[in-house]
């Protein structure tokens, strides 16, 4: 490189006509007006309109004639006024330009598999597999930067209120945050496996024993798990651990840091505190526990008014102990077809429901299949609770509750989006708080942990450890939830490890398994382990979010395909026979799957 920079390509401005420069980037387009060529010269700064005069330009005239999109190149020269009317007011760069005296050439392009204006009517799976050329799309390359400056606002922010920044082993012991494990075969200790952390939960809390008190990590976790539009297999977490505080103490730093992130990094305002729901109140008005509070259409119940109905579908939901429960369309009457209406029943089936009701509200009355089979003073207390007039439509599902809820909480999405009732930039946030601390195992009948066995009961609700009325107990953890997606969650532990081994055996985990697998944890909870609790908030996710990004891959560097794999490195791939003998593993892969590929899937993205 003979020419070396001077100056960054979009960072030029009027005040620096006359000034000599050296630039270096690549060829965005090449024009030749009458022998004068004219290049954009680009850099992750932005553009320049450079100007090759023959005379003044010599040898660098004639190379210039060669170049093509995307070749590298550095240009020495002078900055000059365009002239009167040839000025760009889109290019912030556009007052000006640079007439070359010297142009090096650094190296050559092949014509790129797409431009970098284009790039969205690319098959992604090239676009994956060239991920170096797609990164250099303006909106790629943008979501990376902001995704870094937000990355530097959270480590002041903590840095700032004394957190300590340590990092936890990546081959690990498993983790249980309810996935798969990543396993890593040990060579050293043949038939032995380490599992990548789905979390450094346990790390954390024994750090909090170790007496850091404040403990952040920007931490990357694997989770083994079906992927979604904003599920990836590694992705990153800002993990949180303090000790001697609360769940207000928790919640009150989180929407400080957001705050920050908001104000800084995005340059927009944001309230605090957040909107908060207890997880019993977000199920019933919205079907979900992680609400998108940005519109109301709040689910209402109507069981009562259902009871002893003579409506054969209603009837039945509640003699089998299900519920009634309908929304409010508020005013879209004009805006759905009767055909809009009918296809919520196939929309429901998706969910396991069987079918859904609507009325339409008239100035002639109610319009509806099932009126008729509501009497007058069902009718009357339904449009009474369901506040109904002229132009609304209601919707209905009678069945078992969570199939209720399911299926409105995704009818209350669809018609959010459908009716246009946010705007694409508005974001609402919602802390979700008093969670169930058991689920029952649809599979095994079982009480498992909502959140992860490490959460700590709530402390009113702490007898019912003992009664075993599980299920009515209510924990210590709370979800922040951002524009009806889970963004981050957290709890308070529990710090007795008296209360940790019931929970375990609650569970179904007996004195030797937890003895086995948790052994250290319970070891460690005797030495004196303070009061804690902490957060971790998915860093992709929340970018995706933030952003208006609708897949967590725009956010991802090297993002992974749903069928976790990377088609730019062609990874995961064979290994040598060698290293698994190494390694003592023998495969058994089904004669019919051959050579393994991760290619050709109809579904890569
Ligand atoms: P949790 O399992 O809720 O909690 O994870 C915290 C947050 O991480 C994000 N997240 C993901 N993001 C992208 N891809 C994934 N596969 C993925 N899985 C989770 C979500 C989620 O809210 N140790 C606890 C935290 C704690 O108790 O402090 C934990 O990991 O945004
Ligand atoms: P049917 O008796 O099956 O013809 O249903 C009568 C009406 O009730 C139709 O409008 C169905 O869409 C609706 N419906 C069916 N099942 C349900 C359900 N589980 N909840 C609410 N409405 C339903």
């Amino acid at each position: 490189m003979k020419l070396k920079r001077t100056r960054p390509c979009g960072g030029l401005r009027e005040t620096d006509i006359g000034s000599p420069v050296v630039l270096s980037g690549w060829v965005e387009n090449y024009r030749d007006h009458g022998g004068v060529a004219f290049i954009d010269l680009r850099d992750r700064w932005g553009l320049v309109q450079t100007v090759f005069y023959p005379d003044l330009a010599g040898e660098g005239h004639k190379l210039a004639h060669t170049l093509r999109s995307e070749d590298v190149i550095s240009v020495a020269g002078r900055v000059h006024r365009r002239p009167s009317g040839m000025e760009n007011p889109k290019l912030p760069t556009g007052e000006i330009e640079v007439y070359v005296e010297e142009l090096e050439l650094l190296n050559r392009s092949q014509t790129p598999p797409f431009s970098r204006y284009h790039s969205e009517e690319v098959n992604p799976e090239t676009r994956l597999k060239h991920r170096y050329l797609d990164l250099r799309g303006e909106r790629l390359h943008q979501n990376l930067c902001t995704r870094s400056r937000i990355v530097k606002v959270i480590r002041d922010y903590f840095g700032e209120h004394d957190f300590v920044d340590i990092e936890t082993p990546i081959l690990g012991r498993s983790t249980p945050e309810g996935a798969r494990d990543y396993l890593v075969p040990s060579r050293v200790n043949p038939g032995r496996f380490y599992a990548l952390p789905q979390s450094p939960q346990l790390y954390k809390q024994a750090l909090m024993i170790a007496g850091f008190e404040r403990y952040i990590q920007i931490a990357r976790c694997f989770r083994d798990e079906d992927l979604r539009a904003n599920r990836q297999p590694e992705f990153t977490q800002v993990d949180v651990e303090m000790s001697f505080v609360d769940q207000e103490d928790v919640i009150n730093l989180t929407e400080g840091l957001f705050v920050r992130i908001f104000n800084e990094a995005l340059g927009l305002p944001l309230a605090a505190p957040f909107a908060r729901i207890s997880y019993d109140e977000a199920m019933l008005k919205y079907g979900k526990d992680s609400p998108d509070l940005r519109f109301d259409l709040e689910i209402k119940d109507l069981s009562d008014i259902f009871a002893q109905s003579s409506f054969g579908v209603f009837k039945a939901a509640m003699e089998q102990g299900g519920c009634v429960r309908g929304i409010n369309l508020r005013g879209a009457g004009e805006q759905l077809s009767r055909k809009d209406l009918d296809d919520m029943t196939p929309f429901v089936k998706q969910f396991k429901g069987k079918g859904a009701a609507w009325i339409r509200m008239t100035p002639e009355g109610p319009q509806s299949p099932i009126v008729k089979y509501f009497s007058p003073e069902e009718g009357a207390e339904l449009y009474r609770r369901m506040d109904a007039k002229a132009g609304d439509v209601l919707i209905f599902l009678a069945d078992k509750t969570e199939v209720v809820c399911q299926c409105l909480g995704e009818l209350r999405l669809f018609f959010g989006k459908r009716l246009k009732l946010y705007g694409s930039g508005s974001f609402s946030f919602a802390w979700v708080v008093d969670f169930p601390l058991f689920t029952r195992d649809p599979r095994t009948g079982r009480p498992t942990p909502t959140h992860h066995p490490f959460t700590a009961p709530h402390g009113e609700d702490r007898e019912k450890l003992k009664t075993g009325d599980y299920y009515s107990l209510r924990s210590q953890a709370y979800d922040i939830v951002l524009n009806g997606c889970e963004a981050g969650g957290g709890s308070i532990r529990i710090h007795d490890p008296q209360v940790q081994g019931e929970i375990f055996s609650i569970i179904g985990i007996d004195q030797a398994e937890a003895a086995e697998k948790f052994g250290f944890l319970l070891e460690a909870l005797r030495f004196g382990a303070p009061p804690h609790g902490g957060i971790a908030l998915g860093l992709d996710r929340l970018i995706m979010l933030l952003l208006g990004e609708e897949s967590i891959q725009n956010v991802i560097a090297f993002p992974k395909t749903q069928r976790a794999s990377c088609l730019m490195t062609d990874c995961p791939n064979t290994v040598d026979e060698e290293q698994l003998e190494e390694l003592k593993i023998a495969l058994t892969l089904p004669e019919t799957q051959g050579e393994p590929s991760i290619r050709g899937a109809s579904n890569e993205q």
